[in-house]
């Protein structure tokens, strides 16, 4: 199998069953054009972000790592009214093209762009009243803080919450031990964690498509 057919596929099925909008394409292109990587999740994944967010019946969600609000808006679209989303962006021109993306998607009510170094607001989100516990939390910052990221997700949320982390196999590098890359280092520090947590119950899934070779792992918070 090559990259080539995994992203015919894509074609395929985002063009079904997941396109984008003109909302979202306008987002993409804004980020583009401000000089953003092009790393957004695909359009097949925010759709599963989405459809995630609606089976948990999430009313608050909390990002971490917004980019350009690509995912931000499929997750934030799953909410239902009087629902809330957070998401945390250390990079302020990301943050300043995220937020007029929110804005232009109608989801500025909903969605609150923070601009910070994740690791310095996750602790104010803790007892700031009325911004937690979240029912979903997507993780998709800087990997090799993404134990950290476990943590404080583990205290911003409640039993039946749910733990999303992208980026958890890179091409397979995750199971290679001898692997250097902090990036990496941190993602398999992060599965190590989630399992010794008697509180999370968790599985990964790999995936193939225009972003490579990748995967997700999910953990739901039984405790
Ligand atoms: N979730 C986005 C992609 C996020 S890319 C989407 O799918 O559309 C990762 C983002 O995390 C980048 O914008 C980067 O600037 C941000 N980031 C990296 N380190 C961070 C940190 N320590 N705190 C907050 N954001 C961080
Ligand atoms: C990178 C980051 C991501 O969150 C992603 O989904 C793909 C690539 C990166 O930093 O290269
Ligand atoms: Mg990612």
């Amino acid at each position: 199998m090559t990259q080539e057919q995994w992203e015919a596929v894509d074609r395929y099925v985002n063009e079904l069953l997941a396109p984008d909008d003109e909302i979202l394409t306008a987002a993409l292109a804004a980020s583009d054009a401000a000089g953003l990587p092009g790393i957004a999740v695909a359009p097949n994944q925010g759709k599963l972000l989405q459809l995630l967010a609606q089976v948990q019946g999430a009313r608050t969600v909390l990002e971490i790592g917004t980019l350009g609000g690509y995912s931000t808006i499929w997750l934030a679209r799953a909410l239902p009214e009087g629902g809330r989303l957070i998401t945390l962006e250390h990079n302020p021109d990301h943050a300043e093209v995220a937020r007029a993306n929110i804005a232009r998607a109608g989801l500025d009510k909903i969605a609150e762009v923070r601009t910070g170094t994740a690791l310095e607001i996750l602790p104010k989100l803790v007892t700031e009243p009325g911004a937690g516990p979240f029912d979903l939390v997507f993780i998709d910052a800087d990997k090799q803080n993404n134990p950290h990221y476990v943590e404080w997700a583990l205290k911003l949320t409640v039993p039946g919450s749910l733990i999303i982390v992208d980026n958890v196999v890179r091409g397979g590098a995750v199971a290679d031990p001898e692997n250097t890359d902090p990036a990496i280092a941190g993602t398999r520090k992060m599965y190590e964690l989630v399992a010794r947590e008697p509180r999370l119950s968790a599985t990964a899934v790999q995936t193939v498509g225009t972003k490579g070779y990748d995967g997700f792992l999910l953990a739901r918070v039984i405790a």
